[in-house]
Parts: structure tokens; sequence; C-alpha cells
């Protein structure tokens, strides 16, 4: 089933998924806030990921695909840090976008991100620039043109054109481009650079010297406690050390609902490794890491495993893969990325020491800058490696898996979305919206629902409510008609409701409905948590 995004986002807000940030000044463009039940479906899918990839790994098992046992362990790093790691991280000179401004409507755009089409009718030739894609974007250039040119529906074959829907990027004349939203042709600007990272002025110097970013990623923590981990703890290489944080980018166009926002959440792995052994590593995160979203309930066509052709390697990089989910607001056929997972050879861990590298021939060395000197300085400190047991010492290599919990968020929400029919409580189809969550990841495991509220119903129903409380996300309710509870629940994504009913109080028997087979079975009410625990576990 196809997917009606503003159903979904009108859905998140209704329920209290997702609202806008500070919705009652206008919002801010970028940034969201989970509601209630949103913040429980994130912190499920963090606790899914961090019991999965951390707490419950198991360092004495060959997992599937792995070269050898490996150790885990997390670690929660501050967002501010000192600004020398983002000059040797490379994202104080090159993470930035390209944006292009409108001198017209003063909207700025990311240059990647604006489409269109080139078109010529009454012996003029321009680009009519959108900022949709696909089916979408030829609709909406085809209407402007129409408007451009002044022309009626009965003479639009009189535009003739010329290319499919292209990116700006492929445009070098801009004096012949029509802005998104401009009436004007020629008003958009050259491409500017614009670094992505927030700044900010730590303590009470606000000039260069108190300077600091938000983080852009929670990679960078990991690297510089590289040296902490190994000399507290008693990991050896192979492990990976996990983090789940905030990360901050100015993006120039935030959109498509969490997809690309200004403020997220991130889980990423930094898994070192010897070199020699580093491309099975690489290999066994990538299918391990895309496996985890299938078994929570990603379909397999909506999700793939892409590999990057040699052009898009990062210049140290020996292999990178995303994890890409079709959403719904993309054209046929596109998919986003949910999560990269890079092979880093040792380019962290050496620009940390050394400074920040550039490729030179197919090595990395330090750049340096017309004095001669690194251009940005390195710890200095020795972030090499000794193998106690093979007596060798060596940079470690790094594969990183790096996933994003907002975009992960979306991608299930949008899987679980579903509309159908069920029976209400007179047996009648009614129709039914339903998030289909796998039950890991729903915010509510069970309601707990008095079939009327009378004759020792409501007290029984508290009373099993009270027992499972301490151990799963229950959730009361006795207002209004059963079938309206269920549906409610089914909404909420719950996918058990437990009905106490005029046989509990004969035989201290529930009924428990499945919300995707809409199956009721009779259990007892003191196994109900051990069922409920059984279902979690299946
Ligand atoms: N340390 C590597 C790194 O940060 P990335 O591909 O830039 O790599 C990793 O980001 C993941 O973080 C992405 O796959 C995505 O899930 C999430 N992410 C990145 N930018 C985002 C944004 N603006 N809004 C929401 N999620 C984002």
């Amino acid at each position: 089933m196809s997917v009606d995004m503003d159903k979904l986002v009108s859905l998140c807000k209704r329920r209290g998924f997702i609202f806008q940030s500070s919705e009652i000044y206008g919002g801010i463009n970028g940034f969201w806030d989970y509601g209630p039940l949103g913040v429980e479906l994130k912190k499920n899918i963090k606790d899914a990921w961090w019991h999965d990839m951390v707490r419950g790994h198991d360092e004495m098992r060959v997992y599937p695909g792995a070269p050898s046992t490996y150790e885990m362990t997390g670690l929660d790093c501050a967002i501010i840090m000192h600004p020398q790691v983002w000059k040797c991280s490379g994202h104080y000179d090159l993470f930035h976008d390209y944006m292009v401004d409108c001198r017209e409507t003063k909207k700025r755009y990311r240059h990647d991100q604006v489409n269109g089409r080139w078109v010529t009718a009454k012996g003029q030739r321009i680009f009519i620039a959108v900022v949709s894609d696909g089916a979408e974007a030829e609709a909406e250039t085809l209407q402007r043109a129409k408007k451009f040119f002044n022309l009626r529906d009965k003479n639009l074959d009189e535009l003739k054109w010329e290319s499919p829907v292209i990116c700006l990027t492929q445009v070098n004349d801009f004096s012949q481009v029509l802005a998104p939203e401009a009436k004007e042709l020629g008003t958009l600007l050259p491409p500017r650079e614009f670094n992505l990272m927030f700044k900010t002025y730590v303590g009470a110097l606000s000039g260069e010297e108190g300077a600091a970013f938000l983080r852009p990623e929670t990679a960078q923590g990991i690297f510089v406690n590289f040296k902490n981990v190994c000399d507290s703890s008693r990991v050896r290489i192979p492990f990976g050390i996990a983090q789940i944080g905030k990360s901050f980018r100015n993006e120039i166009t935030p959109k498509q609902f969490t997809f690309r926002s200004r403020e997220f959440e991130q889980m990423e792995i930094e898994f070192f490794c010897h070199p020699n052994s580093s491309r099975e590593w690489y290999q066994y995160w990538r299918d391990r890491r895309y496996r985890w979203y299938v078994e929570l309930g990603l379909a397999s066509e909506k999700l793939r495993l892409r590999e990057h052709d040699a052009a898009e390697l990062a210049h140290y990089s020996v292999g990178t893969a995303d994890i890409e989910y079709a959403f719904p607001f993309l054209p046929p056929g596109k998919f986003g990325e949910l999560e990269g997972v890079a092979h880093r050879a040792d380019f962290d861990l050496r620009s940390h020491m050394e400074g920040k590298l550039v490729k030179q021939g197919d090595q990395l060395v330090v750049e340096l800058g017309a004095d001669g000197k690194p251009r940005h300085k390195g710890s200095g400190k020795d972030l090499s490696y000794f193998d106690e047991v093979t007596r060798e010492r060596f940079i470690p290599h790094v594969i990183e898996p790096s996933a994003g919990a907002d975009r992960a968020a979306l991608a299930f929400l949008c899987e679980a979305y579903c509309e159908d029919t069920a029976p209400d409580e007179h047996g009648k189809p009614q129709s039914r919206t339903v998030l289909r969550f796998h039950p890991r990841l729903a915010p509510i495991k069970a309601a707990v629902l008095p079939l009327v509220n009378k004759d020792g119903m409501p007290e029984r129903a508290l009373d099993l409510y009270r027992q499972l409380k301490p151990d799963f996300a229950v959730f009361y309710d006795d207002k209004g008609a059963i079938g309206r509870r269920y549906r409610r629940q089914d909404e909420a994504g719950t996918p058990w409701c437990l009905t106490i009913d005029g046989q509990t109080l004969q035989d201290n028997t529930v009924t428990i409905r499945d919300r995707d087979s809409l199956k009721q079975e009779r259990i007892r009410m003191d196994h109900v948590a051990e069922e409920l625990r059984r279902r979690l576990k299946s």
C-alpha cells in the first residue's frame, strides 16, 4: 500500500507522535518535537539498537558472517567539543553545501536540490526551476511555463520541452533561469559555499577565541576518546564503541517532514579492527545492519542496501554502503538514506594524531599551510594500538555504521501505516487506520479494557493493569464503546488489547485481541504477563 504522507503527518500530530517545534509561535523550520507516543517509539528504536548492538552483544559468540568474536562498549560524549576536533576531522573546511540565493524572493536553496527543465516558446529559451522532483517537478514546470509564457491550455503544444527534469547543477548560465517562486528571469545568484555546522560561543568570550560548534555527528567524540576507552577498560581489538546522541546541521533546506532536520539523533558505532581483516568486518557490519531493519519490520522491497561506486567513495574509503528506504514522499524508484556503513581505514585516528589529512597520489598526508606547517595541527597523542598477544603495534582501521534515529522512526512509521477494515462490536465492517509496528517498537504494548464500566469489571481490569505496569508499557482505557477503544489502540500501533468481560468474573480469563489478525483468544489472567513476554520475544 502506498502511504499518503499528508494523512501520516496529520495522524502524527493528532495522536501525539510528532509536532512541529515551537508551533504556537508559528514553528521553526527543521526542528521537531516528539509527543507522548512519539517519544516512546523513538526510545524503543534507540533501546532496540543499544540492546542488539551493545548490551545484548555476546562477546564469546562468532556471529554469522563475522570473521571472529568481538567486543562492544558504549560512550556518551559532550555535544560541544574542542574546536580543533572539527578542524582535524575536515568538517571545518569541508562540511558544506552549495546554496543559491534568489534576489527577487530572498529565498535560499540548496544548489543540488533545485531541479528544472529547459523549454522554448515564443522565441525564448528558459530554464524553469522548481524544488520538487520527478512527476511532481514535471507538473510544476508545466504550470509555471504556462504562466510565464501566458498560454492557454489549448496552446500548450507551443511549449518545446528540451530535456527531462535535470538538476540545477547541470546549468551554467543562470541568466535564463526562472528561480523557484520568482516571476523574473535571472534572479538566482551564483552558488556559494555554506558550512553546515552551527556556531556558538563558549563562556564570556564572544569573539573568535570563544567560538565553538555544535557537533554535526557523534562519531568524533568516539575517535577522540579511543585512547581513554582502551586505557580504562579491558577491550581488545576487534571492538566497537557505540554512541547515541543529538547532532546538529544547519541544513539549507530542511524538508520532507523529519527526514532532513537541523537537530536530529544519531546512533553510531566506530568499530576498530586490524587493517588485514577490515574488509571482512566491513561486509559483516553492512549485512548485519541491513538485517536489523528487516527484523524490525521494514519490508525488503522498500529497503535496499546500495554499495557506493568508486566515484562516490570518500578519498580514504575502501567501501561504503547505504541502507536506504523508499520513503513515500520520494518519486517512484527513489530511495532515501537511513544509515551509511563506511570503511574509513585509519583516516580518523591519524587525523587526530597528526592533523588534517589530504590525499596525495594514493597516500594520505598532513595538509600543509602556506608556511609549510600543518594547516590544522593534530593532538600529537599516540592513538596507535599495541596488541599484547601478537606484540604488534598498528593504527586500527575503522568501520562506521552510522544511523539516524529520526529517519528510522520515520521509516518505521511509514512502513507501519495502513488503512483497512475491521468489524465493530456489532460485527459490521468499519474502516480503520492502523500502525502495524513491530511489537518491540510499539509505544504501548497492550491496552487493558473493561468491556463495560460496571459489574466489577473495572476493578478486575485495574488489578490486571497494576500487575502488568511494572514490566510493560500498558494503557488503561474505560472510555467509550469497546469498538472505538480498539480503533484508538490500532491507530496508536498497540499490538494487543486485553478485555475484561463477563466471563472474566466467572473463570478469571481475559481475551487478548491481536491488532493485525484481529484474532481473539482467551487466556488466564495470571498468564497474561508470561504471554506478553513470549509474544514480544517471538
Ligand atoms: N559519522 C558519519 C555521518 O554522520 P551521515 O551520512 O552524514 O554520516 C549518518 O549521517 C546518518 O545520520 C544518516 O544516514 C541519517 O540517518 C542521519 N542524518 C544525517 N543528516 C540528517 C538530517 N539532517 N536529519 C535527520 N537525519 C540525518
